[in-house]
């Protein structure tokens, strides 16, 4: 039975019945009965600043009061090139260029056939494949659903996606190859080079990672040393790398950028949801100097393009919210928060019998849950502990993102929490608080049906 039959709204799922929102406020948002809700995971990973910030609200106002729209392909706006100099002079060396779209799948699909356009103008036209990892998330629209390696989400559109090789996932937790991380090769990142090889390298154009998975495997956090030697794989084979930051990136992991922690520089990299914090939908891809260059010199244009793409509104929210980010020092309090709340976390779960790891950099922290720890063992799927964690929580006034399938796309539970950067120490608190509580009432609440 559907929720709700007087609508003609397609909803995300017919069979949930989705409270009405009303306001924001800070951390807060309230529906419609006057009920608050903390925020913990800025909706999915979005909300950076907090809901109904004035100075951005005020920014999109003036924008509207000058232009609304005016299309790429005939002006440029003040908003786009100000949001232009602002990201790529945060931005690793080199990624000098923004390349703005309306979300995540929007970037990624540009970046993915930015390599390919790139290695045409190079000469090189066979080169064409996309390199993923299983267990990451790159978005949903085809291109994107392909690169990714969420078999849940890509069982049934499988015959329309293209071929995309993959490469095991980065855990330290559930190590593919059963190693220790203080004392393993990093087996994990020469994975890429079988798979290039096995591809062919004159086939391979890119390699699409995020540098901490957030989705779909809840904030895994790499070695220290798995980029470097990703970077080095992709330099030997030709293979350009594309760091997918749409959910680590701006400050979200204590950093602009999250690849930054670990010292390298991708040829492209993908930004959407923190860009504009949720006041309006925007995307981007930034591009290394070297791949600009290429087309530049040759006169030729990215065979590309969206009605929205540099949207004047859009632009001038994503200013306001890096000019709010930084008169407010956000991404220093990312990090600070972020570790509080990872000790807090800690501290609170340490030795809880189904919290198997807790995990992440800056206020982007995942939790994995098991039924036994000694053995790592998930819950049965068919419990869908997230689900039940998740809608407990939400009955509790917070709001976080569990998933499900986090080992292999159908067994393994985990949660993203992930606040707005002007959280508070009390915040923390009470948030730690009210996600023990319901921790402790979803195990109840499968108890019964997880015993023999
Ligand atoms: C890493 C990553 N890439 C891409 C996307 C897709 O973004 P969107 O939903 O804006 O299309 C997401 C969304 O969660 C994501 O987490």
């Amino acid at each position: 039975m559907i929720a709700n039959d007087d609508t003609n709204v397609f909803y995300r799922n017919p069979f949930s019945s989705y409270p009405t929102v009303s306001r924001g406020e800070g951390i807060y948002l309230f529906d419609e009965k006057g009920k608050r809700y903390i925020d913990a995971c800025g909706g999915a990973v979005v909300s950076a600043l907090g809901h109904s910030v004035p100075e951005v609200v005020e920014a999109m106002k003036a924008q509207l009061d000058s232009v609304e729209f005016a299309h790429t392909s005939q002006f440029t706006n003040p908003s786009q090139e100000e949001l232009a100099k602002l990201i790529t002079d945060r931005s690793p060396g080199g990624l000098n260029h923004a390349y703005f779209v309306s979300g995540g799948s929007e970037a990624v699909e540009s970046a993915m056939k930015l390599a390919r356009a790139y290695w045409v103008q190079m000469g090189r036209p066979d080169k064409w494949m996309v390199i993923g990892r299983e267990q990451s998330y790159h978005g949903n629209t085809l291109g994107a659903l392909a690169a990714g390696g969420n078999r849940w989400r890509r069982a049934i559109y499988e015959p329309m996606l293209f071929k995309a090789p993959r490469v095991v996932p980065c855990s330290c937790y559930r190590c593919p190859f059963d190693k220790d991380p203080a004392h393993c090769s990093i087996e994990c990142a020469d994975d890429l080079e079988r798979a290039i090889l096995e591809a062919g390298p004159e086939k391979v154009a890119a390699f699409i990672a995020e540098p901490i998975v957030g989705a779909t495997a809840g904030a895994l956090v790499p070695h220290e040393n798995y980029f470097h030697r990703i970077r080095e794989i992709c330099d030997k084979y030709d293979v350009l790398f594309i760091a997918d930051e749409v959910m680590t990136g701006l400050g979200r992991c204590g950093s602009w950028f999250a690849i930054r922690q670990f010292g390298v520089v991708p040829d492209m990299l993908c930004l959407a949801k923190g860009l504009a914090a949720g006041y309006v939908p925007i995307g981007a891809t930034l591009v290394h100097d070297r791949i600009v260059d290429t087309f530049h010199n040759r006169r030729h244009i990215f065979q590309h393009g969206h009605t929205y793409m540099g949207h004047p509104l859009a632009t001038a929210a994503g200013a306001a919210v890096i000019r709010f980010m930084d008169k407010h020092k956000l991404v220093e309090r990312s990090r600070v928060l972020g570790e509080e709340l990872l000790t807090r976390l800690k501290k609170a779960l340490h030795d809880h019998p189904h919290v198997g790891d807790i995990r992440g950099r800056g206020l982007f922290v995942g939790i994995e849950f098991v039924a036994d720890r000694a053995s790592k063992a998930p819950f049965e799927p068919e419990l869908a502990f997230h689900r039940v964690l998740r809608d407990l929580a939400f009955r509790n006034g917070l709001i976080i993102y569990p998933m499900g399938g986090t080992i292999d796309g159908r067994r393994g539970d985990h949660t993203l929490i992930a606040p707005p950067f002007v959280i508070t120490r009390a915040q923390i608190g009470r948030l730690v608080e009210l996600l023990v509580r319901s921790i402790d009432a979803a195990v109840e609440s499968v108890r019964p049906k997880a015993a023999p």
